[in-house]
C-alpha cells in the first residue's frame, strides 16, 4: 500500500503518479486517514507540476467514487446539465434551466452558494420566498421528471472528496490550478448523472479565468474530462469584462430572469441563455427552437411549475431593500466601461455576497445598473442604484462601486459575449 509521504514526494520531484497512488490517496484523506498537512503538502506539488492526462483522469474518478452517483435512467427525457465557471450577474441558469425544459430536454441542476464577488444560483433562487433548494434524492429525480428542471443543492454525499479538498485547496493558495479546477468541477458533475454537459467559462476581469489562454485551457481540460466518463460535454468562452445584464444580487436578479422570461430583458442576458440552450439542445439531439420558448410563454410556465413543485410562490413579491442609494453621472458622454469586479465587490459588501461560506446573505440587496457600455448618458443621469439592508452596508457598496462606471467622449462599440465554442479536447 503506498504512504502519504511517498506520494508527495513522487510529485514533489516533478514524478508521474501511479493510479493506485492517486486512488489511495484520495480515499484515505476522505477518510481522515491522511492529515490535511499532508493533503495540503500534495496540493501545492500539483500546482507547481500538474497532472497529466491519466493522472488528470484517474484523481477525478477517485473525486468521484468518494461518494454517490446519482441514478437518472427512470426520467424519460434527455439530461443535459449546465455549469457556469461563476462571473458578475451570472444569473444565467434560472432563465435557462425552464427555457431547456420546455424544449424538451431535462435539465438536472445541482448548484452551488456564492463566495466573495460571485454570486451563487442557489443564493439567487431562494430570494423567491417559500422556495426550497435542500430536495433529497428521491424528490430530486421525481420533479426532473414531472417537470422537466431542478435547480437544488448538491447534497454532502456528492464528490466528498471535492468537499474536502476545495475547503484545504481555499486556505493553502492552490485554487488557481486547470487539474485540479477541471477535476473539481467535472467530478461533481459526472456524479450528479447528467448525460450531457455545456460548460459556459467566463473569461475576463470579473472571472476566475482573466487570460483567454488559460480559460481555452480549462475548457479543453474540461470537456476532455467529460467524454473521458462517458459525458457529452462541449464548453463556450463568454466574456466576464463587464457585469452580464443590469442586476448583480440575489433578488434584484430573479427580477431580470423573470423580465428574460416575459421575452424581454437585456440583450447580453438574452445572446448567452440562447447560447448555452442551442449547445444544450443540439447535445440532446433535440431540434427546437429556444427563442420561440422564450417569446411564447412556455419557458416562464417551466419556471413557474418549477418554483411551486420546490415549494415557492411565483407570484409573491420579492424581497425589497430598506435603503437604496444612487449613483449619477459626472459628465455628459458615452459608458467606456463598467468594471464587473467593482460591481461584484459591491453586490458583496452591499449584503449580497458572503466573505464565509457560514456567512448569511440579505435577499434584497444588490446593484441594479440603469447603463450599460456605449449607451449616451447626460450629467446627473443615474448609472446605478445600490439596495441593502443597513446603512453600513451601503456606505460599503458605495465605496466599492466608486469609478467602476466609466463615462467618456470616445464612441464604444457593442460586443458579443460569445467568445468561442470548443467541442474537443
Ligand atoms: N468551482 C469549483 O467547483 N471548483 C473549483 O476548483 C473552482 C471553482
Amino acid at each position: 500500500m503506498p504512504t502519504a509521504v511517498e506520494v508527495i514526494r513522487a510529485k514533489r520531484d516533478g514524478g508521474v503518479l501511479s493510479d493506485e497512488q492517486i486512488r489511495w490517496f484520495i480515499d484515505a484523506y476522505t477518510r481522515d486517514e491522511v492529515a490535511h498537512e499532508q493533503a495540503s503538502a500534495l496540493l501545492m506539488a500539483i500546482f507547481l507540476h500538474g497532472l497529466n492526462a491519466q493522472e488528470l483522469g484517474v484523481w477525478t474518478d477517485a473525486m468521484i467514487a468518494s461518494g454517490i452517483r446519482l441514478d437518472l435512467s427512470s426520467v424519460p427525457m434527455p439530461t443535459v446539465d449546465k455549469h457556469s465557471t461563476g462571473g458578475v450577474g451570472d444569473k444565467i441558469s434560472l432563465p435557462l434551466c425552464p427555457l431547456v425544459a420546455a424544449c424538451g430536454v431535462a435539465v438536472p441542476q445541482l448548484s452551488g452558494r456564492g463566495l466573495g464577488h460571485t454570486g451563487g444560483t442557489l443564493d439567487k433562487l431562494e430570494s423567491i420566498p417559500g422556495i426550497r433548494t435542500d430536495l433529497d434524492q428521491d424528490a430530486f429525480v421525481r420533479q426532473l421528471s414531472d417537470v422537466g428542471t431542478v435547480i437544488a443543492a448538491a447534497s454532502a454525499d456528492l464528490a466528498p472528496a471535492d468537499r474536502r479538498l476545495y475547503a484545504l485547496r481555499d486556505v493553502t493558495g492552490t485554487v488557481e490550478s486547470i487539474p485540479l479546477i477541471a477535476s473539481s468541477i467535472m467530478s461533481k458533475k459526472i456524479a450528479e448523472g447528467t448525460s450531457g454537459l455545456v460548460l459556459d467559462v467566463k473569461v475576463g476581469r470579473g472571472a476566475f479565468m482573466t487570460d483567454i489562454d488559460r480559460a481555452r485551457e480549462l475548457a479543453r481540460t474540461m470537456v476532455g474530462l467529460g467524454r473521458g466518463h462517458g459525458v457529452a460535454t462541449v464548453a463556450v468562452l463568454t466574456d466576464m469584462d463587464t457585469p452580464l445584464g443590469l442586476t448583480a444580487g440575489n433578488a434584484v436578479e430573479i427580477q431580470e430572469t423573470l423580465e428574460v422570461l416575459q421575452g424581454g430583458g437585456p440583450a447580453d442576458v438574452v445572446e448567452v441563455t440562447l447560447a448555452l440552450a442551442e449547445e444544450m439542445l443540439e447535445l440532446a439531439g433535440v431540434d427546437a427552437d429556444p427563442s420561440a420558448a422564450l417569446q411564447d410563454g412556455r419557458a416562464m410556465d417551466r419556471w413557474r411549475r418549477m418554483v411551486i413543485a420546490q415549494g415557492g410562490d411565483p407570484d409573491a413579491p420579492l424581497p425589497i431593500a430598506r435603503h437604496v442609494s444612487e449613483i449619477v453621472a459626472d459628465d455628459d458622454g458615452e459608458v467606456q466601461d463598467v468594471h464587473a469586479m467593482g460591481v461584484g465587490v459591491a453586490a458583496w459588501k452591499l449584503g449580497a455576497g458572503r466573505a464565509r461560506k457560514e456567512d448569511p446573505v440579505s435577499a434584497a440587496a444588490g446593484v441594479v445598473l440603469r447603463v450599460q457600455v456605449g449607451d449616451p448618458v447626460t450629467r446627473g443621469q443615474v448609472l446605478a442604484e445600490l439596495h441593502s439592508d443597513t446603512e453600513e452596508q451601503l456606505a460599503a457598496g458605495i465605496e466599492a462601486i466608486d469609478g467602476a462606471v466609466r463615462v467618456g467622449a470616445a464612441p464604444v462599440s457593442a460586443r458579443s459575449r460569445v467568445l468561442e465554442r470548443i467541442r474537443a479536447s
